[in-house]
């Protein structure tokens, strides 16, 4: 059986994965032969060439450094001032500086040799995610005939703002370099499919000609968590410990819980304004709920985040000001990461929780939600209807996150809701959660992948 090379930005740490990505790929390399590629997380002012290899928890890790200047155009300055505002159609937030490109296309072209070292004619090149769309093209330049996939993580973007970002035909026909194109949600392959079939050829650039995707496969596989393992976690002694210290502070509170990184497609500071909302239209909850917002910090080097940051503590802060009480304070927000395990127990004591990014590829923050559940008094799930999540969780209270009105009123029913129905909805959402588990997800993609695979359908 052919080797699996998984390649993304990160590669799997000791540290707490804040992102879903690494969990959801460890399985993979746990049951193939394979090592996954990426960048060390190291700067070098004259970094080596080839990839180092080291075995960290038992999975083959090879990594490579990146100079400072190239990381802060590829990393904070393409993938993430350019790249991720405009697939989540933030072109306000957007810091079109389109000479980070070359620093982009560097860093492809640096991952591309290191690994072209490495590789083997028959493995399978597995690539993940925004930061790597150009490295298909560079390791064909180098002469790989490899089968290479590539997964998007985060939505793909409404042509008019594709069309906003610099050199887009470039990576559009980057693209197309790829044997097989997984996407999250229904709605990015339709996005996909009206570029490819309305594209204007840019004016500028290497590729005036339209895009030529016909050799590339576009599927919609979303991922998922492993729910079984959420549940067995969350009654775990890690989870009790965290449990119990909740306990104590929250008394007959209902908890409410979010948990997100610090990212302004989170939409964390319209969701505390819809829990000011349901505070200030239900006097009857004050003081028998309790928000609980968790928020790793992440790219706090790059000014929107910043600033993400501020507005959240400006509109806890506002909250807090206009209903605490000496006794009594209406919500908690840690800017901090915790492990799956103290996740795990906040999920299942929680009644309900808010779970409304302002657009977002999936979220497994809903999928390890739903896992963590007690099956006897589960609570409920507020799931914005732009996360991919909403196309699989029909039964969770689907809401427009923009509207603060409407998730207050969201949020009051799932506090009302009685446990017959908060039961059916879980059942519901559970199965579901099963159906799309992240082994299958994998298993899926790769089968697709897989040298001889034929397509059986495509959804272009
Ligand atoms: C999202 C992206 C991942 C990324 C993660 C954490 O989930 O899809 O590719 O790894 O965020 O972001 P960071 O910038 O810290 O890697």
């Amino acid at each position: 059986m052919s080797r699996i090379v998984i390649v993304s930005n990160r590669t799997p740490g000791r540290e707490p994965a804040a992102g879903g990505l690494a969990v959801a790929l460890r399985k993979v390399l746990d049951e193939r032969e394979g090592f996954w590629f990426g960048w060390s997380g190291k700067l070098s002012e004259d970094p080596a060439r080839e990839a180092r290899f080291e075995n960290i928890d038992g999975l083959d890790i090879a990594q490579i450094d990146l100079t400072r200047d190239d990381y802060h155009a590829y990393y904070s300055g393409f993938s993430n001032s350019i790249l991720w505002p405009s697939f989540h159609l933030r072109l306000d937030l957007a810091n079109i500086e389109s000479h980070w490109y070359e620093g982009y296309r560097r860093v492809n072209q640096q991952f591309a040799k290191a690994l072209m070292a490495v590789l083997r004619p028959d493995d399978v090149v597995w690539v993940h995610d925004y930061h790597l769309i150009p490295l298909a093209t560079e390791l064909r330049n180098l002469g790989a005939r490899n089968r290479i996939g590539f997964y998007l993580h985060i939505p793909f973007p409404t042509t008019d703002a594709l069309y906003a970002i610099p050199h887009h035909g470039e990576l559009m026909h980057d693209l197309s370099r790829y044997d097989l194109i997984g996407m999250q949600a229904q709605r990015d392959v339709a996005a996909f499919t009206e570029f490819a079939e309305h594209q204007a050829p840019s004016t500028f650039g290497a590729h005036t000609q339209p895009v030529d995707f016909s050799r590339t496969e576009i599927e919609v596989f979303p991922i998922g968590s492993e729910p079984d393992a959420f549940a067995r976690m969350s009654t775990s002694p890690a989870a009790t410990k965290m449990v119990k210290r909740m306990e104590r502070v929250l008394g007959n509170q209902r908890l409410v819980l979010g948990v997100d990184r610090l990212d302004y497609s989170k939409g964390l500071p319209q969701r505390v304004e819809a829990y000011e909302k349901l505070l200030a239209n239900n006097a009857r909850l004050r003081r028998g709920v309790h928000f609980l917002q968790v928020a790793p910090p992440s790219r706090d080097t790059i000014k929107q985040y910043q600033e993400t940051s501020d507005a959240l503590d400006a509109m806890c802060g506002r909250v807090m000001g206009r209903f605490a009480e000496p006794d009594w304070q209406p919500l908690t927000y840690v800017k901090r990461a915790y492990g799956q395990p103290s996740l795990a127990g906040l999920y299942r004591l929680s009644r309900a929780a808010l779970v409304t990014p302002l657009r977002d590829g999936m979220n497994l923050v809903a999928h390890e939600f739903v896992g963590a559940q007690n099956p006897d008094d589960p609570g409920v799930l507020v799931l914005s209807r732009f996360a991919g999540a909403a196309e699989i969780f029909p039964d969770a209270l689907l809401v427009n996150p923009f509207d603060t009105d409407e998730t207050a009123e969201a949020l009051r029913m799932a506090l009302d809701m009685p446990l017959n129905e908060r039961r059916q909805r879980w059942t519901a959402l559970m199965e579901a959660a099963r159906h799309h588990n992240v082994n299958d997800w994998a298993l899926r993609f790769l089968d697709r992948l897989a040298p001889g695979a034929t397509a059986t359908s495509s959804s272009r």
